[in-house]
């Protein structure tokens, strides 16, 4: 049976299956994104193949625009 796309998002937890996080309903593979992170690769690699608002909602620095507008750039799709 075909699987549902929360599901298919948690198979893109590594830089080898791809990087996938949503924010929202919106989904984005930031694959090449991990290495370019201020933060680190260890701390954006947590979020791998879930939800971005936890960890955001412990690091503020995330609340400005210029952040949402680098992950639009990695956008794939939609829940
Ligand atoms: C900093 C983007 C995920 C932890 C930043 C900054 C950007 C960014 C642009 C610099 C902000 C500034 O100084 O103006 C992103 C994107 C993410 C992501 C696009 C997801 C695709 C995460 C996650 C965590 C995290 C999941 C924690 C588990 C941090 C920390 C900093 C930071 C701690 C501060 C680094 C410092 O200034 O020393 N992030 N981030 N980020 N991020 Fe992320």
């Amino acid at each position: 049976a075909p699987s549902s796309a929360p599901e298919e998002v948690g198979r893109h937890r590594s830089l080898a299956e791809r990087v996938w996080v949503t924010y929202g309903r919106e989904v984005f593979d930031i694959t090449d994104f991990v290495e370019l992170h201020p933060g680190g690769k260890s701390k954006v690699l947590l979020a791998a193949g879930g939800a971005l608002e936890p960890f955001w909602a412990m690091y503020a620095v995330h609340s400005q625009a210029h952040v949402l507008e680098i992950l639009q750039a990695y956008k794939v799709g939609e829940l």
